[in-house]
């Protein structure tokens, strides 16, 4: 085995050595070899690998076979297109396993080897499911009652040469199959909008069967079905009862198969998990623990019988995107003792997921774990922003040895977590954090000079985590958790840069589409948990309800994902069409909005001069995210070739920036919210004639300065602050609000508080060490964390032109120096492959290493004006940019 990995490795190194291309990291629809395909024409994408400069492909082929057969040979097809290329062979069938082969033709006349890798298929067909949903039927499972366990045992009675399960479930399921658990997913089958899409999980169960006896257990937990969702307390939002809808199919060796399924042949009993849900936690007894209850031998004799159901089949749907895992383990970093005696770990990091803990006590002994974010200044665990949300583990220990727990249906965010139960010594290795998040692919690295800033960064990505939990959530510890459409707008981009959130979003984007109203606005949380609450209005918030429009253009941007367009398209239609109604004389002025959310108010602090207010008219965010939302549907529209509509929204487009500078702006170009956020838009979004956009620059650095160089912004002014400084021009403006360190700014919670995340407000924690308005104070928020986009764009200098080559076919690279920073890099591994862009500045020179991937191009700007010394190499190139293709490329020139 070792022998012909060493072979391999050998052979690839020298083909790639010898100039040849290679291809790897093949994938349907973005996931490497997939097994629960349930799509019928899947997109294949490869990726290009070659140690020679300019290399393109020029032709591809494709194979693909079902066992002998071949189901599709594509031909030699002329085409530079290696990622998302449709299946066009004859139709697939359910439940196979096909092997894809893909060799491309590059420029240069090299051809590469074919490169292989599978993928395998669902049910492609509703009627194909022969399971029944089954129900415990036992009282006791209700929404705050015991968690029902189920039972199936089978005989296999012919050699086994595959099998494979494909499951959902209204609730939470864990699956075991002869005593083992079966996949590594977590809190599957994941949250969707339960009423109109479901999704289930595919899973090869091939080793976990034997011929002969085999048994299955499965645990089903309340989760988002029927927890209470929101601060309103309201349960069961989907059905009071939960459900298991359960299908396996093994294939013998003898070519028969076989379907074992869900229907009042099995068996429930409760669990000895004796209450979960979401917020508040977990509480399992090991004392009613029925070991090895996933075994054929086990005796259920004892058991009820479960009950049919008849929850539909036909809106469950194979998942697209990748599901919860297990990530980062965290070991505390001090074990200590609060003012009121309380034993904490300080897991040193704030995260979402839970604690795994081994115990050893006696029988009936209890251990409580309570997370929190925060100690307060005295060191006491700071339970109030968690509002409702106990967030507690209990166990109670059975007294056999050492024994572990950990949480099966809820999460918590958490940095600290207090311990109670334990007598004696608190061993700090017994406990570790595990982070639990979507099985988002990291892709993007970056680091400065700056430890402040690379601690900004980290805690981007940990807010990411912690807050992609299958939903793009606003915070993992409250009574909230909920997917709120703003925030996940404004992160988005920066989102896509630090991981591949294609699917992801993808996936919860036709949420957004079912759970959008008939008028076609979209609700502020998808999935809509807050139907029937004050915030479940038929009305769209800009920024917010916008998300519907921003992010399926922005995954396009980012992964070269035009599907995920195609199929928004007549969602995101049809929320521009609800603005249009809104707006009176296209100005959108009427009904709710949330505008710059937790801007910065002035009156927090007194001593700021300047500016009266950073608070900005709320129609006036709304009129400039009506010219993003139409800017885009443009875009939308050219790139479907839906010419009629795009002449439409342009005409709409120049009306409502118009209907802007009517009713906003001065003659002068005054705006009449003098705010931050005000210029920022009106800039961003080009709302003002070219000719006074200067003025508008000088009006908004005026401010910035009037504010010592703090930003004023909230959640929808920030994104674009940096990018619009850096766009006119300011970029020493950008650098001074990235590096400033007192409130308001990025930096303050880190340097003030040692912040490991991103809050949800500029001063969660106040600078006297007291806390924000407990109602609303989360310390894992993402949305400022919107800077990160400007960080990879920008300090690094890595972009996509969007218009000729989305997703970094036509890449950008243009670094942008300041801040003092005496080295960046960046990069981002593409689905083109790795682009970098890394730079340091010695002595006064500016030295830059580019990394671009085949088959894509690379516009490079360099950032000084003496082009007589920029160097490429040794070779004088006497230019301010220069476009390249493929290969690895050395700069060095004077500032
Ligand atoms: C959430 C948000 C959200 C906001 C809108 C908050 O409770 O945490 O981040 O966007 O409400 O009102």
């Amino acid at each position: 085995m070792k022998k012909h990995i060493l072979l391999l490795l050998f052979t690839c190194f020298t083909m790639i050595a010898f100039g040849q291309t290679e291809l790897r990291n093949l994938t349907v629809e973005n996931l490497s070899n997939p097994i629960g395909i349930g799509v019928k024409t899947p997109r294949f994408s490869w990726k290009l690998v070659s140690s020679k400069r300019n290399v393109k492909q020029a032709a591809y082929e494709i194979q693909v076979k079902e066992g002998k057969n071949t189901v599709w040979a594509s031909g030699k097809v002329a085409s530079e297109a290696s990622i998302f290329t449709k299946y066009a062979g004859s139709p697939l069938v359910s439940n196979a396993k096909y092997i894809w082969q893909v060799r491309v033709w590059d420029n240069q006349g090299k051809t590469s080897k074919w490169a292989t890798a599978s993928f395998g298929t669902a049910l492609l067909h509703s009627n194909e499911w022969k399971a029944t949903w089954i129900g415990s039927g036992l009282k006791s499972d209700t929404v705050n009652g015991v968690v029902p366990m189920f039972r199936k045992s089978f005989l296999a009675n012919k050699k086994i040469a595959s099998a494979k399960v494909y499951v959902t479930s209204r609730g939470l399921y864990e699956v075991q199959i002869n005593g083992k658990r079966m996949g590594d997913s977590y809190l599957s089958p994941g949250w969707t909008s339960y009423d109109k899409h479901l999704q289930y999980q595919t899973y090869d169960v091939s080793n976990l069967l034997s011929e002969g006896k085999n048994a299955i257990g499965v645990l089903l937990g309340s989760g988002w079905y029927r927890s209470r969702l929101g601060w309103e307390n309201k349960q069961n939002i989907y059905g009071k009862e939960t459900g298991l809808l359960f299908q396996m199919v093994i294939k013998y060796a003898d070519g028969t198969t076989e379907t074992v399924v869900s229907d009042t042949s099995w068996k429930a009993s409760n669990s000895h998990i004796t209450y979960s849900e979401i917020y508040n936690g977990e509480v399992q007894d090991a004392r009613l623990e029925q070991k090895n209850y996933s075994v054929a031998s086990f005796d259920d004799s004892k058991w009820s019988t479960v009950v049919s159901k008849d929850f539909p089949t036909n809106y469950i749907t194979a998942a697209i995107n990748e599901p919860i895992r297990k990530h980062e383990n965290l070991k505390p970093i001090a074990v200590l003792t609060s003012p009121k005696g309380e034993t904490i770990l300080d897991f040193g990091q704030n995260l979402a997921g839970w604690v795994k803990v081994s115990v050893q006590g006696k029988a009936g002994d209890i251990i409580k774990l309570s997370h929190v974010e925060m100690l307060d200044k005295k060191g006491t665990p700071y339970f109030e922003n968690l509002r409702s949300a106990k967030a507690q583990a209990i166990y109670t220990l059975s007294g056999n040895g050492i024994e572990t727990f950990e949480p099966h249906f809820t999460t918590f965010g958490f940095r600290y977590v207090k311990v109670e139960g334990i007598t004696g010594k608190i061993n700090p290795d017994d406990f570790t954090a595990i982070a639990l998040y979507s099985d988002i692919k990291k892709t993007g690295a970056f680091e400065t000079s700056n430890a402040y800033i690379n601690k900004l960064q980290s805690n981007i990505r940990w807010s990411q985590r912690g807050n992609f939990l299958d939903v793009p959530t606003d915070c993992p510890q409250r009574d909230e958790r909920l997917g709120w459409t703003g925030d996940a707008e404004v992160f988005s981009r920066t989102a896509a840069y630090n991981f591949n959130v294609d699917q992801f979003f993808a996936k919860w984007l036709i949420d957004v589409a079912a759970d959008q109203k008939e008028n076609g606005a979209v609700p502020f949380v998808i999935p809509n948990a807050l139907k029937g609450s004050f915030f479940d209005m038929p009305v769209g918030a800009a920024g917010w309800s916008d998300a519907s429009i921003i992010i399926p253009y922005n995954m396009y941007v980012s992964f070269g994902d035009k599907e995920v367009v195609e199929r928004q398209y007549p969602s995101m239609k049809a929320y521009l069409n609800y603005v249009r109604g809104a707006a009176k004389n296209d100005l959108w002025n009427t009904g709710f909005q949330f505008a710059d959310w937790l801007s910065y108010r002035v009156d927090d602090s007194k001593g700021m001069i300047g500016m009266k207010s950073a608070i900005t008219d709320n129609y006036l965010v709304a009129q400039c995210f009506y010219a993003y939302n139409t800017e885009i549907m443009i875009k939308a529209a050219t790139l479907l070739g839906k010419t009629d509509e795009v002449q439409e929204y342009q005409s709409l487009l120049e009306r409502v920036k118009k209907a802007f500078q009517t009713e906003y702006m001065t003659a002068s170009g005054k705006l009449i919210s003098e705010t931050q956020t005000a210029y920022i838009l009106a800039l961003q979004f080009d709302m003002l004639p070219e000719n006074l956009r200067a003025q508008a620059v000088e009006r908004l650095v005026k401010n910035i300065e009037g504010y010592e160089y703090h930003l004023t912004t909230g959640f929808l002014g920030t994104p674009f602050l940096n990018p619009v400084l850096t766009r006119f021009g300011r970029n020493d403006v950008a650098y001074k609000l990235l590096l400033q360190d007192t409130y308001p700014s990025w930096l303050y919670p880190i340097k003030a508080h040692g912040a490991t995340t991103i809050w949800e407000r500029w001063d969660s924690m106040k600078p006297d060490g007291t806390f924000q308005d407990p109602s609303m104070t989360s310390f894992n928020h993402y949305a400022y964390g919107a800077v990160g986009d400007w960080m990879y764009r920008t300090i690094a200098g890595i972009d996509t032109k969007e218009a000729e080559g989305a997703g970094y076919k036509s890449i950008i690279i243009k670094p942008e120096i300041g801040g003092n920073l005496t080295y960046a890099k960046g990069s981002l591994e593409t689905n083109y492959g790795l682009v970098s862009s890394s730079w340091r500045i010695e002595n006064n020179k500016f030295i830059l290493d580019v990394e671009v991937p085949a088959n894509t191009n690379a516009t490079i700007e360099f950032p000084t004006n003496k082009i007589e010394t920029i160097k490429e190499n040794k070779a004088v190139l006497n230019a301010k940019t220069k476009t390249v293709g493929s290969g690895k490329y050395h700069f060095e020139m004077e500032l």
